[in-house]
């Protein structure tokens, strides 16, 4: 399959100067400076296929922006090789640059001062978008994005979810193939959330788009990506579908049962741990490996009306995957 994204190896090392506390402090610093290297990113290698939307998701420090950034050429890697569309992205073509967007829902592009519109006329310009293009490009988006009414009012006078739907048309005015999303929905509240999730899922399909999207927002990982890659530490700790990560970091399975009758809690306790108990209904969890066993017993030896094995919430499980019990498990 044709690769849009290619990462092998990359690493990317911020060199700091350390700054020592005080005056005098201020003055060693000047006079030597004490530097340290940050090692954002140590190893990363994966690729995306064209037209795939892959979430790209770990805890915060763990190297997503930075990998983003070199991906869009604003930062320059210390070493490993990154190819997008063909391309050598720090040589910052402009013949690259017109097919890929970065959107960071921290920054904006949006001049604050003018309305909407105007930037992105400015846009069209330095991207060179043929007028018939632009004109398309626009209608689309801005219906896709319901945005109509805020194209001529001042951006500094709209809201947080407002702006960022802006931001986007801003983004994607150019048609890129690629596109990079740190966080778009950050902030937002959730009708906001969800606009941008059908927007970018619409917008994914529509143009067949290459996307890759971080974000600490699990709905919108859930909601649009099939295919995860999570990152820790500035290394790749699980690269796959979500199910699979499901499957492969949740040490419980939960299990739904609706009792015929009231009984003693107690008994319960020892199958499992009894998460929630409201009567007829009961919520157990039980060790991965021993949900049949738990399951079976509970048939046999309780009043139960209806059983149900269930994987863990999405949630709990990525919240251990970036606690980091999965590196330990991912280096078995
Ligand atoms: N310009 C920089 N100079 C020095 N260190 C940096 C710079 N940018 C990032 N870092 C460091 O590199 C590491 C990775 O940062 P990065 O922003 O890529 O993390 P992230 O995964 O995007 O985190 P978050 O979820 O908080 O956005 C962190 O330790 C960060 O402090
Ligand atoms: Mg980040």
């Amino acid at each position: 399959m044709d690769k849009a994204i290619l990462v092998d190896h990359l690493v990317k090392n911020f060199e700091v100067t350390e700054k020592t506390p005080g005056l005098m402090g201020a003055f060693s610093t000047l006079l030597s400076p004490k530097k340290k290297v940050v090692r954002a990113l140590k190893d990363i290698s994966f690729s995306v296929s064209k037209g795939e939307l892959v979430g790209f998701i770990g805890p915060n420090g763990a190297g997503k922006t930075t990998t983003l950034k070199v991906l869009s050429g604003l930062l320059y890697p210390t070493a490993g090789i990154t190819q997008v569309l063909g391309f050598d992205p720090w040589e910052r073509r402009p013949e690259y640059l017109k097919r890929i967007s970065l959107v960071m829902g921290q920054k904006n592009q949006l001049w604050w001062d003018l309305p909407a519109i105007e930037t992105f006329e400015l846009n069209r310009a330095i991207y060179e978008i043929p007028k018939k293009v632009y004109k398309e490009s626009l209608d689309e988006l801005v219906t896709l994005l319901e945005v109509e009414k805020l194209l001529n009012i001042q951006v500094r006078r709209l809201s947080l979810g407002q702006r960022m739907r802006l931001e986007l048309v801003a983004a994607l005015l150019h048609q890129p193939e690629i596109l990079f999303l740190d966080e778009p929905t950050i902030g937002l509240d959730l009708v906001a959330q969800e606009k941008i999730r059908n927007f970018i899922y619409d917008y994914n399909r529509k143009h067949s788009a290459t996307i890759l999207l971080t974000s600490h927002n699990m709905d919108d990982v859930i909601d649009l990506a099939r295919r995860v890659i999570v990152i820790d530490d500035g290394r790749i700790i699980f690269d796959g579908i979500l199910d699979e990560l499901i499957a492969r970091f949740a040490k419980e399975k939960i299990i739904k049962l609706t009792l015929t009758k009231e009984i003693d809690t107690k008994e319960l306790e020892k199958i499992g741990k009894v998460k929630s108990i409201q009567f007829p209904e009961v919520i157990l969890r039980v060790p991965r490996s021993a949900a049949a066993v738990a399951a079976s017993e509970l048939l046999q030896s309780f009043p139960v009306g209806d059983l149900t094995i269930e994987e863990e919430d999405i949630e709990d499980v990525i919240r251990v995957v970036f606690r980091g019990e999965a590196k330990k498990l991912s280096r078995k």
